[in-house]
Parts: structure tokens; sequence; C-alpha cells
């Protein structure tokens, strides 16, 4: 458990842990690559842990050397049976990413996780993966993990994804890998472009339209050097932090700043955040930049559509955010928060209501009204907080509890872990 209490003048400079969705990424095209891929930056959180797990299981040795995570790649084909369950924990990316991979293998496959994971959908992959003619079901018949996967021959399909999702879509195109034929998808609103730079990086013959992405087997990876950059959706807690909490100045480092990912800055913006973009580089494909964040006044705005899958992951901490801003804020189009780590739209509106926010939940999204009145600042009061084993309810919750009057506390904080190790350390330190 933590506890928080009302603090003020966050100060200093950090630079946030290395980008999840890229760090998934950079094992497993490592592993299916020719030759030992390098990546530095390398996310420590427990689920790229899983990741590194579950490829170690099939064969693939990885190591650690002075802060820098060696891939020795085996190629395409040079993956083993495990012969264990493969555990993903809590781990989405690991669980419908590496779907699409088992899917065309000559062996078969067993994936599992936590209490969390073994809830969220999957039928999303299992749809797209049974139409190239993968085998994988649902060992409780309830579209959920654990997951049996018998790999097979796989044909090309071109699948018109229901949903903007960058895990379905890398899914159909990492089985697209070992299909006969071109696949592609085809999503309703662009969703974070990762796989399909990297894969590009790493030799694939890879193409995108508009929101359609088509790859072409059959191919070689090959080991590629990658630089991780710092995660956004890490930063986040510190950008809102830096924006609510009074007399606060933070300069976040090394903060990738692709624009399928970057939804939160423009949002920022609207709301009259001041934010300063500084030292605008391009690393590994990838843009980053230093953000420097100052409190500021912010008032109300609407987030929806096609803006909503860049910043999907941010919504918990701009609820919060919201909470701090004159006016209504209106977020619609969100239904996939309801199936991320917790019912993130049901948790944080429970939370914050506990908190004394007036937040309405919605079953796509959140209205959230604040009136300044004569305060300077509204009054947010301390709560217990449930976690829900979600990563980003635990921090988006440090923050308020820093900004409200009384205790906060999040009960079960450990979970930070799967994507921000040392997150408390580094908001004791500003
Ligand atoms: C991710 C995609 C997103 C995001 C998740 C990471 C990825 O999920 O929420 O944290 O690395 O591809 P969806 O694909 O379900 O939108």
């Amino acid at each position: 458990m933590k506890v928080f209490t009302r603090r003020s003048r966050l100060k200093g400079t950090l630079t946030v842990p290395g980008d999840k969705s890229i760090s998934h990424r950079a094992i497993m095209f490592g592993a299916l690559a020719e030759g030992t891929t390098t990546v530095h930056g390398f996310l420590k959180g427990a689920d790229c842990l899983s990741t590194i797990d579950c490829f170690r299981r099939m064969g693939i040795s990885i190591e650690e050397k002075e802060g820098t995570i060696y891939v020795h790649g085996r190629g395409l084909h040079g993956l083993n049976e495990s012969i264990q369950i493969l555990d993903v924990g809590n781990s989405g990316t690991t669980t419908r990413l590496i779907s699409g991979i088992l899917a065309g293998q000559s062996f078969p496959s067993v994936l599992s996780g936590d209490a969390s994971l073994n809830t969220r959908p999957m039928k999303r992959i299992m749809v797209p993966l049974s139409m190239m003619g993968a085998d994988i079901r649902s060992c409780k018949d309830n579209d959920c993990a654990p997951l049996i996967i018998r790999g097979k021959e796989l044909h090309a399909i071109h699948y018109n994804s229901p949903v903007a999702s960058a895990q379905v879509k890398s899914c159909v195109l990492l089985a697209g890998l070992y299909a006969e034929g071109e696949t592609s998808v085809t999503e309703p609103a662009l969703s974070r472009d990762h796989t399909e730079r990297m894969l590009r990086s790493f030799g694939a013959k890879i193409r995108s339209e508009g929101n359609t992405c088509t790859i072409t087997p059959p191919q070689t990876l090959y080991a590629q050097h990658i630089e991780v950059p710092g995660d956004i959706s890490s930063a986040a807690f510190f950008i809102v932090a830096g924006l609510i909490t009074p007399g606060s100045e933070i300069l976040i480092q090394n903060v990738g700043i692709n624009p399928t990912r970057a939804g939160i800055l423009q949002v920022c913006r609207n709301m009259g955040a001041d934010i300063t973009l500084e030292n605008e580089r391009e690393e590994g494909g990838e843009p980053v930049a230093d953000l420097l964040v100052r409190r500021s006044e912010l008032h109300g705005t609407i987030i929806e559509g096609d803006i909503i899958p860049t910043l999907i992951d941010e919504l918990p901490v701009i609820a919060l955010m919201a909470c701090f801003a004159d006016g209504e804020t209106i977020i619609r189009d969100a239904h996939e928060l309801r199936v991320k780590e917790s019912d993130r739209i049901d948790i944080v509106s429970r939370n914050l209501h506990a908190m004394g926010a007036d937040i309405i939940p919605t079953d796509d999204g959140f209205l959230i009204n604040t009136t300044f009145g004569k305060e300077e600042i509204p009054v947010l009061h301390g709560a217990d907080i449930e976690c829900c084993l979600d990563h980003r309810i635990a921090m988006t919750f440090s923050i308020a509890g820093i900004n409200a009057d009384g205790e906060t506390r999040i009960l079960d904080s450990s979970c930070v872990d799967v994507s921000y190790p040392g997150f408390f350390e580094e908001l004791e330190r500003l």
C-alpha cells in the first residue's frame, strides 16, 4: 500500500522507462530475425519480462549485458515447442502478438496469464486467425485465455478489423509472415504503428496506405539495433502532475512522440496546457523529444473520434486532469477502455467519485464537470483506491493523491511494476 497527501512544486528533470509497445516488439522480432538484435533502453517492466520469458521457453537465448539486451534470433522458423505453458502474466500485448506468431508454427502452444489477463477478450484475434486457417481455441470456451494454439499452414486474408487495435493489427500481420499470399488489415482508425515501422526496419515487405497495412511473405528478418524511446504513456503521469500541481515545472527527457501515440499532447494543448517540445529528433525510426511541462490554468474539452486510439492508455490520467480543468470535459468513443487491464471507465469513475469529483461514466467514456468557484483549485479529498491489478490506475491515483486533501491510500500499489518500476521513487524525488 502507498499513502499520498497533498504536495506542491514538483520540480526537476527525469527520464521515463522505455516504451512498452516497442520493447515487446524488439524481443519478438529479434527472436524471429537472423542474427543478434541488440536493444538499448528496454523496459524491464513485468509485461515485457513476460515476453522475454515466453521466447526463452521456445529456445531463444536472450541475455543482458551492461543495460543492453541481446536477442539471439533463430530466424522465422527457429522457435521450438515449449514443454511448459507460456505464461503471459498481465500482458495483453504479449498474448495477442505472440498468438499471431504461434499460429504459423509447426507445433502446439498453450498461453495463460493472471486473473486480469484471463478475462480479457481474445475473440478479436481468434476470428481473423481462424479465417487464416489457424487452430486457436479458448480452453474454457469463453473466448478468453488460456488459449491453445496448434500451428497450421496459414493463408493470407484481407481483414477488416471492427476495432482500432494495434494488438489485433499486429497479430494478423505477424501471422501474415507465415501465410501464403499478401495479408492486409484495415482498421476503423489508425492505431499505433510501431509494428509496421519496426518490421520494416528488420527488412519485412510491408506497406501502409491510410488505415490499411499489407505484408508480403516469404521473407527473412535481419537483426537490428533498437533504441527504445521513453514511453509517452508513462510520461503522461508526470505531464498531468506537472500541469495540475501548483508551482510545478518538470522536464521529461527522451519521450517517444510518434503521432499514433501522442494524442495526449494535442488534448493538453486544447485544454490550455503549457508544454514545450524541445530537442525534437528521430531515433531508430521513431520521433522523440524532451517535454517541458509547467503548471497551467486548464479548461474543459471534448475528446472523441480518431484521436482516441492515439491516447487510449492515457485516458485514466486525462480524466483526472479534467477534474482540474474549468468547465465540462466530454470523453466518448472510448468503449475499448472497458476491456483493458480493468474496466477503466468503471474504476476511474468510482475512484474519482470517491474523491469528490463530479464524474459520470457513460457507455464509452466520461462526463466530467468542474467548477472552480472561489477556490483557486478544485478540491478533491483522499480516499481508499482499488486498482484491480491495473498499473495505470495505481499511477493515476497517486497523482490524484498529491493533489487532494487528506490521505489517499493506493491499496494494491505493486502493479505499477507492470510498466513503470521505480514510479513511486521518481514521484518522491520530484
Ligand atoms: C498496445 C496496443 C493497445 C494499448 C496497449 C499496447 C500495443 O491495445 O492499449 O497498452 O503495444 O500494441 P489495443 O490494441 O487493445 O488497443
